[in-house]
């Protein structure tokens, strides 16, 4: 069992957070002051607005909350003393940021007992930020978000993305695209998985499907798209977090075409 918050009272600190993660990002975006460097493969990278957003967001939580543990992308899993963990990506979409390209967002989830009941998602150059409580809907700038209501692929457009292993393993998720693309009316590639969760979650985008996610590449998105009235699947154990996100149709209507 976990000790009691309050939620709303933590969603609002997980804002302000976001927002300085965001002026981070800013702060450094089409500036010469990145210091790109690899990690896992040549086309994951990781900029100096990673590690600094990553270190602002483990000090801000672990000094309001000692006791929680924190999973973030960069520095791993901090363990703490309660059911309560934070799963943070303090840039998703790092190779759009790299580039000068504007979608790139901060996100943070927070599971109680390995369940996300709160989730921020926020892209700061587009001045949009997604928010959910778990049972309390899903909001973009403090209005109410709802999944599209589209029931066949041929009026759907998806969102989709690719491994960073796809030159190395043929797992890569292009044998998918190559059965569901002639099917819909359009696909985009956002290059962030949170965003695009949260454009699943406002309609933007009729349904996603990613394989080999991490945790905090989703945890905070998936919530949002619940509470906006999809749902998010997982359609593969072998392939590290593989989800399908949209409304119940269209998450059927994508898993008949995708492995
Ligand atoms: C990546 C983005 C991208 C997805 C990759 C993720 P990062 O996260 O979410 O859209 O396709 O699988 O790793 O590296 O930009 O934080
Ligand atoms: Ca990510
Ligand atoms: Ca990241």
């Amino acid at each position: 069992m976990t000790k009691e918050l309050d939620l709303n009272k933590t969603l609002e600190l997980a804002v302000g957070w976001a927002k300085q993660v965001g002026e981070i990002h800013l702060s450094h975006f089409r500036k010469n002051d990145l210091d790109i460097q690899t990690k896992s493969t040549v086309y994951d990278v990781v900029t100096r607005a990673d590690k600094e957003g990553e270190a602002f967001l483990l000090a801000a939580i672990q000094g309001h909350f000692p006791d929680h543990s924190v999973l973030g992308e960069e520095t791993g899993a901090h363990a703490g003393h309660s059911g309560w963990r934070w799963v943070i990506d303090p840039l998703d979409g790092t190779n759009n940021f790299s580039q000068g390209l504007p979608i790139f967002t901060v996100s943070i989830g927070l599971q109680q007992d390995g369940e996300t009941v709160l989730g921020v998602v926020y892209a700061p150059r587009l001045e949009e930020l997604y928010t959910a409580v778990k049972g309390g809907g899903a909001f973009l700038n403090g209005e109410p978000i709802r999944v599209s209501a589209k029931t066949d692929l041929a009026h759907a457009v998806l969102g989709t993305g690719f491994p960073y292993d796809k030159g190395i393993n043929p797992d890569n998720n292009i044998p998918n695209l190559v059965s569901i693309l002639p099917h819909l009316r359009g696909i985009r590639r956002m290059g962030t998985a949170a965003y695009d969760l949260c454009c699943t979650a406002a309609g933007w985008l009729d349904g996603y499907w990613e394989l080999n996610l991490n945790l905090w590449d989703m945890c905070a998105g998936a919530l949002i798209v619940e509470e906006a009235g999809g749902i998010v699947v997982s359609f593969r154990e072998n392939r590290g977090v593989s989800i399908i996100a949209g409304n119940p149709a269209m998450v059927e209507l994508i898993r008949e075409k995708i492995h």
